[in-house]
């Protein structure tokens, strides 16, 4: 891989600097056994949304910008072109967005040859109201699981996804099958004490998706890696990680977050077993160092 881009390297964990079309040329095709991606919403058009009871501006950073329909939709098709590549045979897929973002996500793999698994609404349920009071309150977002071909055979840890300990969410009923809502909050104050990033997933929605569908020293792949949520959870239970994210001031709040949690991963705490660490808290304690 092109040498001058890698920002962070540290056993099983490493972080690039770039855009991630460009960066993923340089990876191996076949190589990667899940990828987590988050791609830009494109809803920063100076609207308003509300944030601890106030109305503040929705744009999220110029990386956010849309750049309209068919500009937005070539990029969706591009990245995920380079993210099919990369993929091994029977590895698999996620995307997260919004009406915003998640359609053209959804069409362009169509048009890729991806094969669906699952479309999973997002609930949450402390979700800021809406303030115009003209339309519903937006209170999920949807993620899209795919495989990289119909003939793939992906990992699907049900088992775990059944009987784990997935305390924090009302709908999942202990003993019973993993449904596709999963009520899961927005990101702790916890989660952001090295700094915020504007659409920060919470770490128990990469906890899920992560032990659900990849094993232990899998190779995870964040081709927009943010604030690195996917590489705390990749490293905590025992994948190889690769991000990828185009701002410095990102790289370097993923980098705070991830030396935490290495650091009390060797003074204070040992890495839970998967059947353990599916408990939100425990590993929530062990990320954050019990802040
Ligand atoms: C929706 S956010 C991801 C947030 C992340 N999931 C987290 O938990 O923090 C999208 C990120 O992609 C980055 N980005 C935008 N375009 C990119 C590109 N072409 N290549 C790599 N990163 C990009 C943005 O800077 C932003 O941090």
């Amino acid at each position: 891989m092109q040498e001058n881009t890698i920002y962070y390297e540290q056993n099983r964990f490493k972080l690039y600097k770039g855009d991630c079309i460009e960066v993923l040329k340089y990876m191996p095709e076949n190589s990667v056994d899940l990828i987590f991606a988050d791609p830009p919403y494109n809803l920063s058009n100076d609207g308003f949304t509300c944030h601890a009871g106030k109305r503040v501006s929705v744009n999220k950073g110029k990386w956010d910008k849309s750049r309209g329909v068919a500009e937005d939709f070539e990029f969706h098709k591009q990245w995920l072109a380079a993210c099919k590549r990369v993929l091994k045979p029977d590895g698999s897929i996620w995307i997260s967005g919004t009406y915003h973002s998640i359609y053209a996500c959804g069409f362009a793999m169509q048009l890729l040859d991806y094969h669906f698994l699952n479309d999973i609404c997002w609930f949450k349920p402390n979700a800021p109201p809406n303030l115009s009071c003209r339309f519903f309150t937006a209170s999920h977002e949807t993620l899209i699981w795919a495989r990289k071909s119909r003939k793939g055979r992906h990992t699907f840890n049900y088992e775990m996804m059944k009987n784990g300990l997935w305390k924090e969410d009302i709908l999942k009923k202990p003993g019973n099958q993993m449904r596709s809502v999963w009520a899961i909050g927005t990101p702790k104050r916890v989660e952001k004490v090295f700094g915020k990033h504007p659409t920060q997933k919470p770490e128990s929605l990469l906890k899920r998706i992560i032990v659900a569908s990849s094993n232990k020293g899998d190779l995870v792949l964040d081709p927009f890696s943010g604030s690195n949520t996917t590489g705390l959870i990749s490293y905590l239970y025992g994948r190889n990680y690769i991000g990828i994210e185009t701002e410095k001031e990102y790289l370097d709040l993923s980098i705070k977050r991830f030396e935490t949690l290495k650091n009390n991963l060797q003074k204070k705490y040992t890495q839970p077993s998967l059947f353990e660490g599916v408990c939100e808290s425990e590993s929530e304690y062990i990320i954050n160092g019990g802040l």
